[in-house]
């Protein structure tokens, strides 16, 4: 399993730090090194580690020191003292002070691995709690949702505004247009946003499950009902409550949950008192709604309750002018996350991204930005050899070359793309073997293998 976390160890003596780092590297993680306490604290006032782990007993700047200084700069730094024979009362104080653990000498790599392992998931809740912090903030800023478009910011405006009433809102559009972010921002910036923000899979939904789910049941009221148990509408009391693919509901769950929408009262299964939802709705379908009326799987009835506010999230096609800041934002989002350091893109790859009609709309180029970044070469940029096939081959199919490219380009395009095919079915034509492939192409081996670096292709992806 290879793990991941930027890790800074601190030990004076060198076979010991050339010795943890190795460890630790080999797992996964991001390490760098300092033998002294001073270029420790340096190396954090530069980077931001995850955890520095640290020998207590230095010459200069010793452990306890150095831990009280990064606490007192960086709260957030975790930091694990290792401590010698004999000086179990230093491990105490250090932990006083804020180390979160630490290892006593002499230890084994496993070990290590195992406490490392433990104090990382800590990192990654406290990271959590942070962007769920965020996200109650609830700007469109903190909430990343980019939309400069005139489409997208006549739907901020309606939102906006409806997220300052308890109206019920029915957000319509294409599969990954973003109506469950636009349900989340609604919900963030509404007098709810300290309730919570249920969203509940419709489609999924049978009748039975609905029922105990949504409204909850008394005790004894079915075989297995052990135990009284509060439904998800309940539980949303003071908050959102978000009906995803409700146009994917069947008829029976339509009929219920009109009874919701309506009277804004339950019944447990089994109990007797009725309860009042305090809840808002928000309903999304990617479905066209009133063809569903035609043909009578919708009701007339609960789209009429629904559709109080419609807002349509417009198609990625409608609004290519958001393309570029989407696919950057994804791009330094998937980055920082793999930690890869990749700086954008050049016009060439904007150009196919803006020329794609993106049929699977935000998802799909956030799919593609994120394939793309785990394939780019780190410190460097995204190349057409980092898109799916899919995308480059719908612009060669299109016959013509995207808008401003100049001759050079656009014949460049088309010759990676070539080679790029080229090259994979030879390789799957000879199971993977670049030797056999080189030579069926009367190509030097060596010439063959900067062709497939170039085209960023593994041969044994290919067999
Ligand atoms: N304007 C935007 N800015 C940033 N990210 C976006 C934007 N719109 C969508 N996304 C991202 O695209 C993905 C799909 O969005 P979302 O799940 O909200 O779409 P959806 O309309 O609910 O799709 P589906 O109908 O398939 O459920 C999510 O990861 C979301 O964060
Ligand atoms: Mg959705």
């Amino acid at each position: 399993m290879v793990d991941s976390g930027t890790i800074l160890i601190v030990e004076d003596e060198q076979d010991m730090l050339l010795g943890l780092q190795r460890i630790l590297s080999k797992q996964g993680y991001c390490v760098d090194i300092a033998d002294s306490g001073a270029a420790a604290l340096e190396k954090v006032r530069q980077s931001d580690f995850d955890i520095v782990i640290t020998d207590l007993k230095m010459p200069g700047m010793d452990g306890i020191d150095l831990l009280r200084k990064v606490k007192a700069e960086h709260a957030d730094t975790l930091v694990i003292v290792m401590t010698g024979y004999g000086t179990v009362e230093n491990a105490v104080e250090a932990m006083k002070l804020g180390a979160c653990d630490f290892i006593a000498k002499p230890f084994d790599a496993d070990h290590i691995r195992m406490v490392v392992r433990r104090v990382l998931k800590q990192v990654s809740l406290t990271h959590e709690n942070r962007f769920l912090k965020q996200q109650l903030k609830g700007s469109r800023d903190v909430q990343n949702i980019i939309g400069d478009s005139g489409r997208m910011q006549d739907v901020f405006k309606v939102a906006d505004k409806v997220a300052r009433t308890d109206t019920t809102v029915l957000l319509l559009g294409e599969s990954g247009t973003g109506k469950e972010l636009i349900a989340r921002y609604i919900h963030n910036n509404s007098r709810r946003k300290n309730g919570v923000f249920i969203p509940v899979n419709c489609g999924a939904l049978t009748e039975t499950l609905l029922e105990s789910e949504l409204f909850g049941h008394e005790k004894g009221a079915f075989t297995g009902a052990v135990s009284t148990k509060r439904g998800l509408i309940e539980i949303a009391s003071g908050g959102t409550f978000f009906f995803d693919e409700i146009g994917d509901v069947c008829p029976a769950v339509q009929g219920k949950l009109l009874r919701v929408l309506q009277e804004r009262e339950f019944m447990r299964v089994g109990g007797t008192t009725t309860m009042t939802a305090d809840i808002r709705i928000i309903a999304a379908t990617n479905k066209n709604l009133e063809q569903c009326l035609k043909d009578g799987s919708f009701r007339e009835d609960l789209y009429y309750r629904l559709n109080v506010i419609a807002i349509r999230l417009p198609a990625l096609r409608e609004r290519k002018e958001d393309i570029p800041s989407l696919a950057q934002w994804f791009v330094r989002r998937f980055s920082k996350k793999m930690q890869k350091n990749i700086s954008g893109m050049p016009r060439d790859v904007l150009e196919v991204l803006m020329s794609y009609d993106w049929p699977g709309n935000v998802r799909e180029l956030e799919n593609a930005m994120e394939r793309a970044v785990v394939l780019a070469t780190g410190g460097q940029t995204i190349q057409l050899c980092h898109l799916p096939d899919k995308i480059l081959q719908a612009q060669l199919n299109d016959g013509t070359p995207a808008s401003g490219l100049s001759y050079r380009e656009a014949k460049q395009q088309t010759v990676d793309s070539f080679n790029r095919d080229f090259i994979k079915r030879l390789l799957k034509m000879n199971d993977g073997n670049i030797s056999q492939s080189a030579r069926q192409a009367k190509m030097d081996g060596a010439n063959f293998r900067r062709l497939m670096r170039r085209c960023d292709i593994q041969a044994e992806e290919h067999k």
